[in-house]
């Protein structure tokens, strides 16, 4: 198969779909794979690197797009790349079909074949693709946290960890799952005193058992959370209900029973925000202040470290994009119900529930077009 991956032009976007190891991997496969030009610079791959593995390099997005019959992205396409897209063509990449009206239509328009990282599926319902990045954010999400604490940046002046003699700061991380997990990890290890919150108990048992002994695991409901704000230094919101948006665990009101300088980082921001006055903010403006707490709301956290998170997604779709270069996409989601559940547009017709619910278009059943 013939391989494309353009160079992302959403703003501030300096992912990459493919790592010289992945052309090395697809070559090794039988395919053939086609880099624009500069695309891996953002993330520290040079086009040497990739000529070095394989790949040709092409100087235009437009010559990828019109040679490729799988475009491997990160970021959805943006309306000066629609036109590019060729009926039949595999798009394998992010997409969030149900946030943008305006690219569901046009997807359907192109006729192209879209299949989405964020709704690829396992058995267990947890989302592969998906998973990396809340990793890197939730990793991310005390380093920031702990810079914005510095009194220059607005914070109150507390040193994550303390040190001989002098406390450590109070994190509190509502919600106990994949970014919640990791910012713990990290916030412990920096030597601060860490709380998990979460509303199933399963969850927290297990996170009582592996994390280490200067994190504490509490249930998350209105009064325990109203409690444990007034000691908190630094708050995560890593709160998740799939396919909802995030509930408002701390309101407006709450702001005035923490400490002057506090931080909030909500995680969550990209679900609505799990804290009432969290709007999203960019990598430019990443903070503002109300009621002398500051926030922190980012909507694309792992844009700022795009070496780790483009390794960290690759990693992970890499397998998948091997397996559709392989066998082409029918028998590819035939044969692996994974792959199968991140198709969501099939030429020209919806076939994720989802997305025809969200813009009240006509569904199509996915075995319609998967005879
Ligand atoms: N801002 C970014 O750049 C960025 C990057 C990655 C992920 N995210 C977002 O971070 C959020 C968390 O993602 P995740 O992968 O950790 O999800 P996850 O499903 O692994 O974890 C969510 C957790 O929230 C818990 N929860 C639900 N309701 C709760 C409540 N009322 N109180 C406490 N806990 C509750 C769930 O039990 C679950 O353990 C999502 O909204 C995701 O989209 C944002």
């Amino acid at each position: 198969m013939i391989i494309g991956v353009p160079k992302e032009i959403k703003n501030n976007e300096n992912r990459v779909a493919l790592t010289p190891a992945g052309v090395a991997e697809f070559k090794k496969n039988g395919h053939t794979v086609y880099i624009q030009a500069s695309a891996g610079v953002g993330s520290g791959f040079t086009d040497e690197a990739y000529e070095k593995a394989g790949a040709t390099i092409l100087p235009t997005i437009e010559a990828v797009y019109e040679i490729a019959e799988m475009i491997v992205k990160v970021k959805e396409p943006i309306a000066s790349e629609y036109k590019l897209i060729k009926e039949n063509q595999l798009l394998f990449t992010y997409f969030h079909f149900a946030s943008s009206e305006e690219l569901t239509h046009a997807m359907l328009e192109r006729k192209a074949i879209c299949l989405a990282y964020e709704t690829v599926e396992k058995a267990d319902r947890s989302l592969p693709l998906l998973v990396p990045m809340s990793e890197v954010a939730g990793r991310m999400a005390i380093q920031e946290g702990a810079k914005y604490l510095e009194k220059p940046m607005g914070g109150r002046g507390i040193l994550l960890g303390g040190v001989a003699g002098v406390k450590p700061a109070n994190v509190l991380v509502l919600g106990g799952g994949i970014v919640g997990t990791q910012a713990a990890k990290m916030a412990a290890g920096l030597g601060a005193n860490v709380t998990i919150m979460d509303i199933s108990l399963p969850r927290l048992r297990y996170l009582e058992d592996v994390m280490p002994a200067n994190v504490d695991t509490v249930m998350s409901n209105e009064y325990n959370v109203r409690e444990a704000i007034k000691l908190a230094d630094l708050i995560i919101g890593a709160v998740l209900i799939p396919g909802a948006k995030a509930p408002h665990l701390i309101t407006r009101d709450m702001l005035k029973d923490m400490k002057p300088g506090t931080v909030l980082v909500d995680v969550a921001v990209d679900q609505g925000g799990c804290i009432e006055t969290c709007t999203p903010t960019t990598h430019e403006n990443p903070t503002f202040v109300i009621d002398e707490i500051v926030h922190y709301c980012v909507a694309n956290m792992p844009g700022a470290v795009p070496y780790t998170s483009t390794l960290a997604l690759t990693n992970a779709t890499l397998p998948y994009a091997i397996q559709l270069a392989n066998k082409g996409w029918e028998k590819a989601c035939k044969e692996n119900e994974e792959l199968k559940k991140g198709l969501n547009v099939v030429n020209g017709k919806i076939v994720y529930k989802g997305v025809s619910e969200a813009w009240k278009l006509p569904y199509c059943h996915i075995s319609e077009v998967l005879a």
